[in-house]
């Protein structure tokens, strides 16, 4: 029996029957029908968030970016990327050149963003990156120039060109007072010149999917989607101006940043969510907002997994109804440790670790149950964004009228990058939601600054020529 790309299997070596796990969480576990449908709706949403009369009240933003194209090779120079809004917040120096063998030379620093600073004023936010640049220009020696800065925030931000950005909201894990609404690059230049030790020119802000694109565009032409699965979701993709009712011509394409991860706020995928997800919404920094984030993103995958064991145990259905204080704590089940008991080989030993460290003294029926409930909620995972991406790829495909679309993907993430099973997964799914097509999937291995450096870039040779 084949549900979803997903072997539904009866461990035979300890004679567990699974499918009663399959039959408890019937309702994360899509057919192929329910993600054609889900591909459906999201392409309406694409539509909605592209016209003119829908955009102010869609769901799905759709967010001009002003980035053009992808990279053509002919960008050049020393830059300064600043990555905040990941998983670490990090500053790069990126050199540019014509050399063929080694076109791109990064060094980059992390820094730590303590949580009082994701939760506290947008000046001690803005201070505090000011002050991590410094450092880094200190270390490169640089502090006399004023070299271009391109800036990767991964929110939501309202462009009219490519060095304002106004931040529409937070998501993830951030919530920084006295932001939202307010034009980022101001912020931070604010925070600079009261310094007054280095100058900088912020000359881009793009979204990390977009980074991601131009990173992977650099090496694959044909690369015109780009992906973040990690703590958030989110993806971008070229739409063609002439359907972009925002932005003023119709010649050419431009990068539209979907914001996919607040589908659903609206409602429609109510049939769809679950009583796990409902708590998880109640409990999180911004309730009834990024619902398909929520359902889909690294953030809460551990959570999950936890909330179901939790009602499993509660039924006596797990660890002969133990429950423990630890197994009660939220967030004692983390997105990596989903990973790591979804290893082929050393899962169930994993596994074993990880429960008993919950003190829940878990036998191998337990482990085997529990490995399950991990591939269910990591499969409705991919599955979901598969149906979405197919969403997109549809959309690409009917706007360039061809009968079989040959593309790119470029994806970036912690749980793609991550989890074993994930990305293998996310692209069988695809090939069968979107059959008229040959996607590759890229990985970027070097992150979205990179892409960031290569939008200053292109940024920095027109400003370059305007002014000569
Ligand atoms: C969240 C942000 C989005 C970002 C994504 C991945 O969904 O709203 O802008 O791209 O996370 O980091």
């Amino acid at each position: 029996l084949v549900v979803s790309g997903h072997t539904l299997y009866i461990n035979k070596s300890i004679g567990f029957d699974l499918t009663c796990i399959d039959k408890y969480l019937y309702s994360m576990r899509f057919s192929d029908e329910t993600l054609h449908d889900i591909k459906c709706r999201f392409r309406r949403e694409l539509e909605n968030g592209l016209g003119r009369d829908t955009n102010t009240t869609a769901t799905v933003k759709m967010l001009p970016t002003f980035v053009r194209s992808i990279p053509d090779g002919s960008e050049k120079g020393d830059f300064l990327a600043l990555d905040l809004g990941g998983s670490n917040f990090r500053i790069l120096r990126v050199k540019v050149t014509q050399d063929k063998k080694q076109p791109v030379q990064m060094e980059s620093l992390v820094y730590e963003t303590p949580e009082d600073i994701i939760h506290g004023s947008g000046t001690q936010l803005f201070d505090h990156v000011a002050e991590c640049l410094g450092d880094f220009m200190e270390k490169q020696k640089i502090k006399d120039k004023k070299l271009p800065v391109g800036f990767t925030f991964s929110f939501p931000c309202a462009q009219t060109k490519l060095d304002e950005a106004v931040l529409v909201t937070w998501t993830k894990k951030f919530k920084v007072s006295g932001v939202e609404g307010m034009d980022v690059v101001k912020l931070l230049n604010k925070a600079i010149k009261k310094r007054g030790d280095y100058e900088a020119d912020i000359m881009a802000v793009v979204n990390d999917t977009t980074g991601t694109m131009m990173t992977c565009g650099f090496d694959d032409q044909r690369c015109e989607v780009g992906i973040i699965i990690g703590t958030g979701t989110n993806a971008c993709y070229m739409e063609e101006l002439r359907h972009i009712d925002l932005v003023e011509g119709d010649e050419g394409r431009m990068c539209i940043n979907t914001e996919w991860g607040a589908f659903g706020d609206d409602g429609s995928l109510e049939d769809l969510r679950t009583e796990f997800d409902r708590e998880i919404d109640r409990g999180s920094l911004n309730p009834g907002k990024q619902l398909f984030e929520k359902m889909a993103s690294g953030m809460f995958m551990g959570e999950l997994v936890r909330l179901i064991l939790v009602k499993m145990a509660k039924e006596g259905l797990l660890f002969e109804g133990r429950i423990t204080p630890e197994l009660l704590t939220k967030g004692k089940i983390e997105t990596k440790h989903v990973s790591a008991i979804e290893k082929s080989k050393e899962g169930l030993t994993k596994c074993k670790e990880i429960l008993t460290r919950l003190g829940v003294e878990p036998s191998q029926e337990d482990c085997v149950a529990v490995q399950h409930v991990c591939t269910i909620v990591s499969f409705r995972s991919a599955n979901l964004i598969a149906a979405t991406l197919g969403g997109i790829l549809t959309r690409l495909k009917d706007n360039k009228g061809v009968a079989r679309l040959r593309t790119t993907v470029g994806i970036d993430g912690s749980m793609y990058k991550m989890h074993p099973q994930y990305a293998r997964r996310l692209h069988k799914t695809v090939r069968r939601l979107v059959p008229d097509s040959d996607v590759r999937f890229l990985l970027s291995e070097s992150g979205s600054a990179k892409g960031a450096a290569m939008v200053t870039a292109v940024a920095y040779r027109l400003a370059d020529q305007t002014q000569s």
